[in-house]
């Protein structure tokens, strides 16, 4: 049986339409999807839409529609995007799903009748944009410390999670797991915050009713986060599927989201599962955020970054490309046009897009496009083979730790090498004399097998472009690293197309 692989975006807000942060932390999944399925992973790839809450139901109000209405309407935006992103998702889960409401009444049902949910009375200083409660010293003058805006004092009856009693299990887990949240100085944070002492978790509201109803409490509806962050295991069929999906994939192997919501990733769920006896997600990983342009991404600033323009311009590829080989994952980063173009020309039309019409050009030129065997490799090519080898072995780490832009950087190294080679080698010079014509078909051979190589490595980063010049080369545009990662895959004797560009130079820059 293959081995499992469970990786999950955060469910988006349905009060807000799709940008390009929601597209990076997808993206970013469907890549680490790719390259496990690719690898001969049994992979289970969920993201969908959070759809419950105040927030929610307010934007309904606005746009005059029910909130099931704004959400069927954007959740279709969502997945309309991930399908022009080109994203490989397993399930899409919607928090108003039948499937999910059943098994968070399930788990808050548990709870409550563990003990660890009580009734009581909760006063504090409550942002509606955040929908969370801060307590009076955590609130920055007077408004909240998340976003700035107002905060209201709230006193209402409540259900509580009894999150204080998980703090020793939580704090334990953490420091026996250093790998548990990443990357490492978000763990300390969350150290940090818990060993100030974890309080009790209010988790139902009674003061909007756009929402699962608490078990037996109708006058409640439950707590957005204890709603949403049990899709995780819903979608997977939990409480009912213990030996389909839930028994196959839980727990999850990466949770991907921002480093905004990092908290309720790292200590409510968490210890909501320690409460129900269910395992924990062997990592949580959070991001860095975007700025637009050195500026913070607001729809008053009117600067946000709407990716289905982006797609329509650069194409997929180039948007995927450009997003996680731009700034390290887990670090903030700023996006801009210039540097868009920057990267497509140098690094997609010039350095790749150079290399694969070279070197396919060239095999046209000298061998009437029929890929030569190779004669002996000289100390030169076993240095680029060597190189490749290498590299495919520290990609494989680097890809699976979530260090994206570390491992397209040592794809580039290839790509780099390769072009050096073509300088190094000269094919033209060879061409012209017939003595040399064994040398000349090694070094075809190495260019052309080294590009299949760098084609299957970008696959999962840009299937568009891997399938194609892996078509290119005569093969399987299906092809995949995983068991083709082998120096000598390509067979003499098959026909290599003359590629036109891959990526045409974007000349004026606006
Ligand atoms: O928080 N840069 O949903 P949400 C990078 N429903 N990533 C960004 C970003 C930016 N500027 N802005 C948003 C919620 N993101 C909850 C989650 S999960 C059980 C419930 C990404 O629609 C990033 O992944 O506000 C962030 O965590 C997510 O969008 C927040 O999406």
């Amino acid at each position: 049986m293959k081995p499992a692989f469970y990786i999950t975006t955060p469910i988006y807000y349905v009060n807000d339409v799709p940008h390009i942060g929601h597209a990076y932390t997808t993206l970013a999944c469907d890549v680490l999807a790719r390259y496990k399925r690719a690898k001969g992973y049994e992979v289970f790839f969920l993201t969908g839409t959070d759809e419950h809450g105040q927030k929610v139901e307010k934007a309904a109000q606005t746009k005059g529609e029910t909130p099931l209405e704004l959400a069927d309407r954007v959740m279709k935006r969502f997945q309309a995007l991930w399908e022009k992103l080109n994203i490989d998702n397993s399930d899409f889960i919607r928090t108003t799903q039948e499937r999910h409401k059943k098994g968070v009444s399930h788990l808050f049902t548990l709870l409550k009748e563990k003990g660890d949910i009580y009734l009581g009375e909760y006063e504090d200083w409550y942002c509606t944009p955040c929908e969370t409660f801060w307590t009076e010293t955590q609130l920055m003058d007077g408004n909240c410390p998340d976003c700035g805006r107002p905060t209201d004092k709230l006193k209402e009856e409540s259900y509580f999670f009894r999150m204080s009693q998980y703090q020793d299990a939580l704090l334990k887990h953490i420091e026996a797991n250093p790998d548990f949240i990443q990357p490492r100085s978000r763990r300390n944070e969350i150290l940090s915050f818990i060993r100030e002492g974890l309080r009790d978790l209010s988790i139902s509201r009674t003061s909007f009713s756009w929402g699962i109803p608490v078990p037996g409490d109708e006058r409640h509806v439950i707590y957005v986060w204890f709603d949403a962050l049990s899709n995780y295991i819903t979608a997977l069929g939990y409480p009912d599927d213990p030996d389909g999906n839930y028994g196959r994939f839980w727990p999850v192997d990466a949770h991907v989201i921002g480093k905004d919501i990092l908290r309720f990733h790292s200590v409510y769920w968490p210890t909501f599962l320690l409460a129900a006896g269910l395992p924990l997600p062997k990592k949580v990983f959070a991001h860095g955020w975007w700025t637009v342009e050195g500026q913070k991404m607001s729809k008053s600033l009117a600067n946000v970054v709407e990716p289905n323009m982006l797609v329509d311009k650069y194409g997929v590829d180039a948007i995927r490309y450009f997003l996680l080989r731009e700034v390290p994952f887990g670090l903030d980063g700023d996006f801009s046009h210039a540097a868009l173009v920057h990267r497509i020309n140098s690094d997609l039309a010039n350095d790749l897009g150079n290399l694969v019409s070279r070197s396919t050009a060239m095999v046209n030129k000298y061998f009437d496009g029929v890929l030569p065997a190779p004669e002996e490799n000289t100390p030169v090519d076993e240095q680029l083979i060597e190189q490749f080898q290498l590299a495919i072995w520290g990609i494989d780490n680097t890809v699976s730790n979530l260090m994206f832009n570390k491992a397209l950087q040592n794809m580039w190294e290839l790509v780099s090498a390769s072009n050096k080679y073509i300088d190094t080698t000269a094919p033209w010079s060879l061409a012209k004399n017939p003595d040399d014509r064994g040398r000349l078909s090694t070094v075809m051979y190495n260019l052309l097998e080294g590009t299949r190589l760098i084609a299957l490595l970008i696959k999962p980063f840009m299937p568009e472009t891997g399938g194609k010049i892996l078509s290119i080369l005569g093969c399987s545009p299906e092809l995949e690293i995983g068991g083709h990662e082998q120096w000598g895959g390509l067979t003499p004797g098959i026909q290599i197309e003359k590629a036109a560009p891959l990526f045409p130079r974007i000349e004026n820059n606006d």
